[in-house]
């Protein structure tokens, strides 16, 4: 079966073209850093103006096969921006309706989750981690579509804590690749800095704190975020690396633990943040299972892991009526699988849904 996946959550746009979920024919992205290093970020009305512009060029550039061969479409209905949403899902939705195919809407967040696995097919379950831009999320997964959140970021996503701090470091956006780079060179012990934890809450997280903590030594106490740097080149060397250190060592280790507390077989990693190099190694010297990563080039948002989603939800669910663009959209959790599995009561499940 050959599934045209649309994403056009944030920034990006991606058209793929991905056979039984994981045969990938074709996959184009187009990302916005010229608007990016303009506006120092991603301003969602000029965000969408883009995404206008590209979808029908970027969809042709896709098709390296003819359309009238494409038994479904698949598009990234939530969660993200609005606008960005709404554009993506009319445009699925008028593709849909004119060609006569049908059609599925994808939970972003799940579909990162399912980028570890167009390649391989790792032993289940698996403790998912979803390490993106807007979302820091440890999952328990049963199989593609059997998943119970098991923590959340409180505040800052990991990749939005990431781009703030480059920010305070005078990095353009996004900041996740220019910390790395920087932190190259610096000395990850230098400055002690501390993770949030969450009370009663121990897979949960929070990289407010540590942002301010970032904040404070790089332009003094009580600065505010435009403030000038008042630390020398070498420093900042050393604060990225320290915040970079921080941060991870911090995912790791509830990864970690996550995964044995929870008698996990393997760790799946998804996300733009995984592209990181010094996590990788960080989490490949700490776990005891294996790690599976997404595919080069499938970290950060593209069609291909929509399409690859949204073959497996056609076979579970068919095709679906009427697809709602949610800027919410919440992972679709089992009720029962939590209670089925033996070592989840050691701590209790009251932030488990
Ligand atoms: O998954 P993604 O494309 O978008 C969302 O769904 O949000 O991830 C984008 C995020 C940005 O915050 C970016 O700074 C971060 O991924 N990122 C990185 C790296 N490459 C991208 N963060 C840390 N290290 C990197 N090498
Ligand atoms: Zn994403």
């Amino acid at each position: 079966m050959l599934v045209l996946g649309i994403e056009s959550t944030c920034d990006e746009t991606g058209f793929a073209i991905v056979r039984d979920g994981q045969e990938i024919l074709s996959n184009v992205v187009a990302t916005q850093e010229d608007l990016h290093s303009r506006f120092g970020g991603v301003v969602p009305e000029v965000a969408c103006r883009r995404h206008v512009d590209v979808l029908l060029p970027l969809l042709n550039k896709a098709l390296c096969v003819p359309l009238e061969e494409i038994d479904l479409i698949a598009v990234a209905n939530g969660p993200g921006l609005i606008g960005a949403l709404l554009i993506g899902v009319n445009f699925a939705q008028g593709l849909a309706f004119s060609t006569g195919k049908p059609l599925v809407g994808v939970n972003h967040i799940e579909a990162h989750l399912y980028s570890a696995l167009m390649e391989s097919q790792p032993p289940l379950p698996a403790l998912g981690v979803v390490m993106s831009g807007g979302h820091t999320s440890l999952v328990y997964v049963e199989d593609v579509g059997q998943y119970t959140l098991i923590g959340q970021t409180q505040d800052d996503a990991i990749g939005e804590a990431f781009d703030k701090a480059a920010k305070l470091l005078g990095l353009p956006y996004p900041g996740g690749p220019h910390i790395e780079q920087l932190a190259r060179e610096g000395d990850p012990n230098r400055f002690p800095l501390k993770a949030g934890r969450i009370k009663g809450r121990p897979y949960d997280f929070s990289f407010s704190g540590l942002k301010t903590a970032l904040l404070y030594l790089v332009k003094g106490q009580n600065a505010t975020k435009n403030s000038p740097l008042i630390i020398s080149d070498e420093d900042k060397k050393h604060a990225a690396a320290s915040f970079q250190h921080t941060a991870f060592s911090d995912l790791v280790e509830k990864v970690c633990s996550g995964a044995k507390q929870y008698g996990c077989k393997s760790i799946l990693v998804g996300g733009g943040v995984s592209q990181n190099t010094y996590f990788r190694c960080l989490l490949e010297n700490r776990s005891s299972v294996p790690i599976f990563w997404p595919p080069k080039g499938l970290c950060l948002d593209n069609g291909a892991i929509i399409a690859g989603l949204g073959y497996h939800i056609f076979q579970e669910h068919g095709g679906a009526e009427n697809i709602k663009a949610d800027p919410g959209l919440a992972l679709k959790e089992r009720t029962d699988a939590i209670h089925t599995h033996p070592t989840c009561h050691t701590f209790g499940t009251s932030h488990i849904h």
